[in-house]
């Protein structure tokens, strides 16, 4: 499997500091409060994890699973939820984790999705982000990495349902995905 990677972008390493650190961030920032974390499946399912083992508080955790309608992403904003949420959230603050912020086409779907059940607040956490490809105006609250736009796949990430074990983000060949 590591052979169909070009590149290591973020080591296990870069990413266990980094989620250390947005972990205490958060934590600070939501102090006294008791926020829902709502994990974005399937790509945040290792990230959420370890980020709330490094969260502080006492919160709880729910997931949503969403995906595109098309190839690809437009700018029309149409996400499908293929499975909504178990809790209420009005009145909740509510923190979405996210793998990647790409075309921003899905978080902001999600946030007006959600913000019609009245929360207290929506914050946005991502641990990649994209900006040289985003189509909606989105900007996330945390951010782990800004990345390139480049094929990254690995820890939650991946290409053809594959490539989400890597405890790495690297970069795949261009030859595994232009065949
Ligand atoms: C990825 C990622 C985000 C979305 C970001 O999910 O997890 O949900 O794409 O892209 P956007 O900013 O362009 O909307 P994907 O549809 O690949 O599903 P997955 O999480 O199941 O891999």
């Amino acid at each position: 499997m590591t052979n169909d990677i070009m590149k290591v972008l973020l080591s296990k390493e870069d990413i266990d500091t980094r989620v250390i650190e947005l972990g205490k961030e958060i934590s600070e920032r939501f102090e006294g409060t008791e926020p829902l974390f709502i994990g974005i499946l399937k790509g945040s399912f290792i990230f959420m994890a370890d980020l709330i083992r490094n969260v502080n508080l006492k919160c709880s955790m729910d997931f949503m699973a969403v995906s595109s309608y098309g190839a690809g992403t437009t700018t029309s904003g149409a996400v499908k939820i293929n499975k909504d949420l178990n809790e209420d959230i009005a009145g909740r603050h509510v923190i979405i984790v996210e793998d990647i912020l790409d075309s921003g086409v899905t978080l902001s779907y999600l946030c007006g999705y959600l913000q019609n059940r009245k929360p207290a607040s929506i914050t946005l956490v991502t641990l990649l982000d994209k900006p040289a490809r985003r189509k909606s105006p989105i900007k996330a609250d945390f951010v782990g990495f800004e990345v390139p736009d480049e094929f990254v796949v690995g820890y939650g990430l991946d290409y053809a349902e594959k490539y989400r074990n890597l405890p790495f983000v690297g970069v795949l060949k261009p030859e595994i995905y232009s065949d």
